[in-house]
């Protein structure tokens, strides 16, 4: 768009980001005492998803309809349509799907693992029915699971190298997924998911160049290419960044090419344009017409499908500010400038940077807790209390169990501190680092943790876990020794 403003990138040789949007509403937050915080962690099960924000100093839980809205986006929530069919908010939403995602047809839905609900309803239709893709997202792999699917990720082995710098750790492993169609068979695989920015493994794009091989292993073998698109602003602009065929491309290009390559594009309005909502959509009319029963039988009427009509205006203008690459590059370079700080001062991150947050290699630090004990569960609880900053575990919590009730461990253990987009500004996230540094440098006082209660389905969000030892308190006592009283 503004290809001005893109120019001015970093302002310093420290690698300093430049924001291009100034501040104009605040939230007042609160830093509660260290000791109240071990009291939340108790009450909350040390799962951080259980905390209430009264006791949040900075959440970096998630960005998931926590990106800061542009006065654009406010200003059209006023002017919403109220129907329940065929109201202009829809339509205006339409449009924009279509200018900017290329797709001409929509189904809206409340948030993303809605779609991923009646995706996985239309088209699994045995057990067994496989579907490759890059890397599971949770509730994706949920879905799937519940209408009697299976998965297989496809990544390189770069991917699952916390410390490679591999570019495009997204990309999905071609040789493999042809291998795996053949010993399958073409009809017992409803789709291929590729997932943009892909989430779990650090928030790690996909280039072009390897979805247009997906793109063609697809055709060859006559397979539906979904697209999971919650992340796919940010994905753009690391193609911009990393794949050199693309340099001078816009973000409005890039975006074209990638969804153009997907025969189904779904996404999280929660992360790809605004804070709720999102969407289905599809430039086959017969796979329209496949799905689109499910959506008032699941979501509500076509033209709300159980998103307020405010936040589809919001969605709207929110597609369109995706193509502003002084918008999208606001997270990443925030990402980028914590990630590179701490790998200076010796802290294990994924890298290179990614999207969405900074990820800290637990497994590294606390090489001294078995998987059998949560070592991501573990420095997220940690991290919280000698900070105030929640992040979020993705590690073998966030995993399920296999179907004969077994533990699978993660390939990953993660912290994630994710970075919403124009929320935080850089002095938090230099309070982040130092905080992390300290508990990096102390992190032999951090224990295990076990599940005391363990629900069935996702079982990370609600599920509740105590310390193995007496950890917290020794924590505690160290860290009045280097601080005082006061924090
Ligand atoms: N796909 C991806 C890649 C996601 O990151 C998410 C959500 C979803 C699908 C599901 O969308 O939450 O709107 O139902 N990710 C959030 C996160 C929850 O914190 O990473 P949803």
């Amino acid at each position: 768009m503004n290809k001005e403003n893109v120019k001015i990138k970093f302002y310093s040789g420290e690698n300093i980001p430049l924001e291009l949007h100034k501040v104009r509403i605040v939230q007042k937050l609160n830093l509660v005492p260290i000791e109240r915080r071990l009291e939340a962690l108790y009450e909350g099960g040390f799962n951080t998803f259980r905390l209430s924000t009264k006791d949040v100093f900075l959440d970096m839980l998630t960005d998931s309809g926590t990106n800061a809205m542009s006065d654009m986006q406010l200003s059209s929530m006023m002017r919403a349509d109220d129907a329940y069919a065929g109201s202009q908010s829809f339509y205006r939403l339409q449009q924009a799907v279509e200018d900017v995602l290329k797709k001409k047809y929509l189904l809206p839905v409340h948030q993303g693992r809605a779609a991923e609900n009646i995706l996985s309803n239309a088209y699994i239709r045995k057990k067994g029915d496989l579907i490759p893709m890059n890397y599971h997202f949770t509730t994706a792999l949920a879905h799937i699971t519940q209408y009697g699917g299976r998965i297989v990720e496809l990544l390189y082995d770069e991917a699952y190298k916390i410390d490679s710098r591999h570019p495009f750790k997204g990309n999905l492993n071609v040789e493999k997924l042809d291998a795996v169609i053949r010993e399958t068979g073409k009809e017992n695989i409803p789709f291929i998911r590729m997932e943009a920015s892909t989430n779990l493994i650090g928030g790690q794009p996909f280039s072009i160049q390897n979805m247009r091989e997906v793109r063609k292993i697809a055709d060859r073998y006559g397979i539906r290419l979904v697209l999971d698109a919650s992340l796919l602003g940010e994905n753009a602009y690391l193609i911009l960044q990393r794949e050199p065929e693309f340099a001078d491309s816009s973000m409005a290009e890039v975006i074209a090419i990638i969804t153009g390559l997907a025969d189904i594009v779904y996404f999280s309005a929660r992360k790809l344009s605004s804070s709720r909502g999102g969407g289905i959509c599809t430039n086959d009319l017969a796979i329209y017409r496949e799905l689109e029963a499910l959506v008032p039988l699941f979501e509500g009427f076509l033209t709300y499908g159980g998103i307020s009509v405010r936040e589809i205006e919001a969605m709207a203008v929110g597609l369109y500010e995706t193509l502003d690459e002084t918008m999208i590059c606001q997270s990443p370079q925030f990402i980028s400038y914590l990630v590179e700080s701490l790998t200076s001062k010796g802290v294990p991150m994924v890298t290179p940077p990614g999207v969405l947050g900074a990820h800290v290699d637990a497994m590294q630090i606390c090489s001294h807790i078995p998987q059998t004990q949560y070592p991501a569960g573990a420095l997220a609880a940690a991290f919280y209390l000698v900070s105030g900053v929640r992040g979020m575990e993705r590690g073998s919590i966030s995993n399920q169990r296999d179907e004969n009730g077994n533990e699978t461990y993660a390939d990953m253990e993660l912290l994630r501190l994710a970075v919403p987009r124009r929320v935080f500004t850089l002095s938090q996230i230099k309070y982040v680092e130092d905080r992390l540094v300290w508990l990096y440098e102390n992190r032999n006082l951090i224990g295990g943790l076990k599940f005391v209660y363990e629900p069935p389905v996702l079982r990370f969000f609600m599920g509740g876990l105590e310390p193995v030892s007496d950890w917290t308190n020794k924590l505690i006592v160290k860290f009045k020794e280097d601080f005082g009283d006061s924090l």
